[in-house]
């Protein structure tokens, strides 16, 4: 075989979301971009802020000296203040500029991390559903996923289902909120809980466990929410984000990871952090972006836009018949699938010319992800390729 055996099982166990983008492709061979319904990719359709082209252009119009070569590991100290103040105030604790690492996306800050505390054979725990790279990044760096399922008529938090999968070898817990794959946000009081819980078996017994919080989604909160930010109520946290969501920057790969000054470890794992980051070989963030993104830490897409999105699918399918929890932040929704085998329900979706990913695809079988960062208008044209699918699955159609 040309490539590693275990990178062809992977491939072949993970190409839910690529499968589904392929048949996306012949559909629109076949029948016309108009008349097919994608919902697949939580790729924004949205433009950056407008700020983002002003400050590109500005720097385009008057480049500083030396803008493109390389620089410090960690990124800019400019970018690095700007982003440990915005942490600081969402925190409400100071965080200093040397706790912030400037990476290639949450994606490239989530392998720094991992490789920087891992020893081989060492657990991560995820929580079901999950974004399903978590178990990749994790493996790449000889760890080993535990899943473990968060509420299931909630999607929130179970405090005891994750003491109870922790063992020795625990060394950290992923976490995502607003949650990519189900919008849920999960409450201060919540993460205080896991926090204590970290704490107490750090004292007893000195071993210390972290919690990773990706978080790119962050600012994308509705209703008036508000993300708690981890640092206050978790002492052992690293934040992992982006802003290929926030500011719709996915292919730009520009992000950063924090380490929580309350850590007694943060000296030492951002000394390691800075290491992983150059001998990943992503050496540092993009240079151009980092200077964009400086100017950039209070400003967000349209997030209103986002969820009127929300509000109209939440109500014309609960009218059809779906059953959901309804999502607080992030541009997705989690349904039950209708029928038993969430695979069949996707591919009875695609004759219908929607196109879904299964909660398999995200260690969750009996659900299905709708993404709907994408245009009203067609979001509106689908409904009533929704209702005849309720239909044909047997829902009461309202
Ligand atoms: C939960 C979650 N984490 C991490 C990522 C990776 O994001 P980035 O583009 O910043 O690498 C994504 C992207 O979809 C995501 O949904």
């Amino acid at each position: 075989m040309a490539i590693a055996m275990k990178i062809a099982s992977q491939i072949s166990k993970s190409s839910w979301i690529r499968r589904m983008f392929e048949e996306g492709e012949r559909l629109r061979q076949e029948f016309g971009n108009e008349s097919i319904y994608d919902f697949t990719l939580g790729n924004p359709d949205v433009e950056p802020p407008e700020s983002f082209s002003r400050e590109l252009l500005e720097l385009a119009r008057n480049p500083l000296p030396g803008m493109h070569r390389y620089m410090n590991n960690a990124g800019y100290a400019e970018t690095r203040s700007a982003v440990a103040t915005k942490i600081s105030k969402d925190a409400g604790l100071a965080v200093p500029a040397d706790n912030i690492i400037m990476t290639c996306g949450a994606g490239g800050a989530l392998n720094v991390v991992l490789k920087t505390i891992l020893n081989p054979g060492e657990e991560v725990i995820i929580l079901a559903p999950f974004f399903v790279e978590y178990k990749f990044y994790i493996d790449n760096h000889g760890g080993v996923p535990v899943e473990v399922w968060t509420n299931r008529d909630t999607f929130q938090l179970d405090i005891d289902a994750i003491e109870n999968a922790i063992t020795a070898k625990t060394r950290a817990i992923i976490i995502c909120s607003p949650n990519n794959p189900t919008g849920v946000i999960y409450p201060a009081e919540s993460l205080k809980q896991l926090g204590d819980v970290l704490k107490k078996i750090h004292e007893r017994t000195g071993h210390l466990i972290y919690v990773i919080s990706d978080e790119p989604y962050a600012r994308i909160a509705f209703d008036g929410n508000h993300v708690p930010n981890i640092f206050p109520l978790v002492e052992s946290s690293i934040i992992v984000t982006s802003h290929s969501k926030d500011l719709a920057l996915p292919g730009e790969r520009i992000g950063y990871l924090a380490a929580n000054p309350r850590m007694a470890t943060a000296g030492q794992f951002m000394e390691g952090a800075v290491f992983s980051n150059r001998v990943l070989g992503f050496v540092n963030a993009p240079a151009l972006m980092q200077r964009l993104v400086a100017k950039l830490q209070d400003e967000s897409v349209d997030i209103a836009a986002y969820q009127s999105k929300r509000d109209l699918l939440v109500r014309e399918l609960s009218g059809m018949g779906f059953e959901m929890v309804k999502p607080d932040g992030a541009f997705y929704i989690f349904p039950k699938s209708p029928l038993a085998d969430d695979v069949e329900f996707v591919k009875l979706a695609q004759k219908h010319h929607i196109l879904l990913v299964p909660g398999a695809g995200f260690g969750a079988p009996g659900f299905f992800r709708i993404a709907y960062c994408f245009d009203m208008g067609m979001i509106e044209r689908s409904l009533p390729a929704w209702r005849a699918l309720a239909k044909e699955v047997g829902l009461k159609v309202r």
